[in-house]
């Protein structure tokens, strides 16, 4: 059978660190309130030259390196994002254009964290289907300018930055020791609308809007939401927490990470931890993640890696796939 195989990742972020002394210099928080409910020390944000398509187009540049492919090995760019550069066209044919590629095609993929995770369902699913070869995912997200950054509650926990893989069609045996993508799952409830969304869009105010969030009521689901569909994922394989290589989770606040780990009972050594450098990067986190785990030689070819996530809608996934 054919399995979606990732050849390389790369990730870009943008120039500025601001570190949570600086917030505290701005709004009403403390580094011990943002540390000890977060485990956030510091997220980068992006100055006004850098943009979600300037940041994706440099992720994607470092992954095809990483892969050992060009643009013109690429048929299908899919990119993740809630902070396109623009209403339309898609940011992701933006990148194309950047990237110099005239062929093929290019789409956003908008589920806000659960960004990445569907957008590796989808290129999996187009590659299986025959009608792309070689993928490129991007999640790339420039989430400061979505914020309020005169409400405390929200503004301390986002950054920016942008992450990417690249997916080979590669023949497999169909047993869960192939490389690639096992198994994927995907869901979303819309009634959760209020609890974490932007307050504005084309259609309705025709203005950007910014991020609102009710934070315990997302903390509440979240733990239940993402245990629920992994261990969807390990039905699916007949995998367990014990075979996991790597946990690579969506870097939205170590509590929600910790508590998730410690439900499925994967070990702490096994969870790859970002959101102290990175803060909450939405749909980039993840590959932002990968990325690290792969560059400090902790993530080897042949690992077994659960990849999840959860977000606004709310939405959330799971990816079981094999280095
Ligand atoms: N600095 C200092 N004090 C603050 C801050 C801040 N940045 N923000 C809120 N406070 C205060 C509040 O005003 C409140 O004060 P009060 O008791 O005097 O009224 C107090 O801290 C507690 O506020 P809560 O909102 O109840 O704080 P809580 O302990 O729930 O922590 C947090 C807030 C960190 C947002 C938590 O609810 C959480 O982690 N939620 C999950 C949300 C999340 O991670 N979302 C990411 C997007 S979704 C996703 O990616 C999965």
């Amino acid at each position: 059978m054919i399995r979606s195989v990732i050849l390389g990742s790369g990730a870009a972020k943008p120039r500025t660190v601001v570190t949570n002394a600086d917030l505290a210099a701005k709004v009403g928080t403390s580094d011990e309130w943002i540390q000890q409910r977060t485990g956030i020390q510091q997220r980068y944000i992006a100055e006004p030259d850098e943009t979600t398509a300037s940041l994706g187009e440099a992720a994607a540049r470092a992954a095809m390196d990483d892969a050992g492919v060009t643009v013109d090995d690429i048929d299908l760019i899919i990119l993740a994002t809630s902070t396109p550069n623009n209403t339309f066209p898609a940011t992701a044919v933006n990148i194309q254009n950047r990237l110099g590629m005239k062929h093929g095609a290019a789409f956003d993929l908008q589920a806000v964290c659960s960004g990445f995770v569907y957008a590796v369902t989808t290129a999996d699913t187009f590659i299986k289907s025959g009608q792309a070869k070689r993928v490129l995912v991007i999640g790339a997200e420039t989430f400061s300018r979505i914020l309020d950054w005169e409400d405390r509650t929200t503004c301390v926990l986002f950054g920016d930055g942008a992450g990417a893989v690249v997916l080979e069609a590669q023949e497999g045996v169909g047993l869960s020791n192939d490389r690639g993508v096992l198994t994927s799952h995907l869901r979303s409830d819309g009634s959760h609308r209020e609890k974490l969304y932007v307050d504005g869009g084309p259609s309705t105010t025709q203005t950007v809007g910014h991020l609102r969030m009710q934070g315990r009521e997302v903390f509440k689901h979240a733990v239940a939401m993402i245990t629920d569909v992994i261990e969807a994922a390990f039905e699916a394989t007949g995998l367990t927490a014990e075979d996991i290589d790597w946990f690579i989770p969506h870097q939205a606040n170590r509590r929600i990470i910790d508590a998730s780990a410690k439900k499925l009972k994967i070990a702490s050594d096994k969870v790859v931890l970002t959101v102290n450098q990175h803060g909450n990067t939405s749909a980039a986190s993840i590959p932002l993640a990968i990325n690290t785990a792969v560059k400090d030689g902790r993530l080897k070819e042949g690992d077994l890696v659960l990849l999840e996530a959860m977000g606004g809608g709310f939405t959330w996934g799971a990816v079981l796939v094999r280095w």
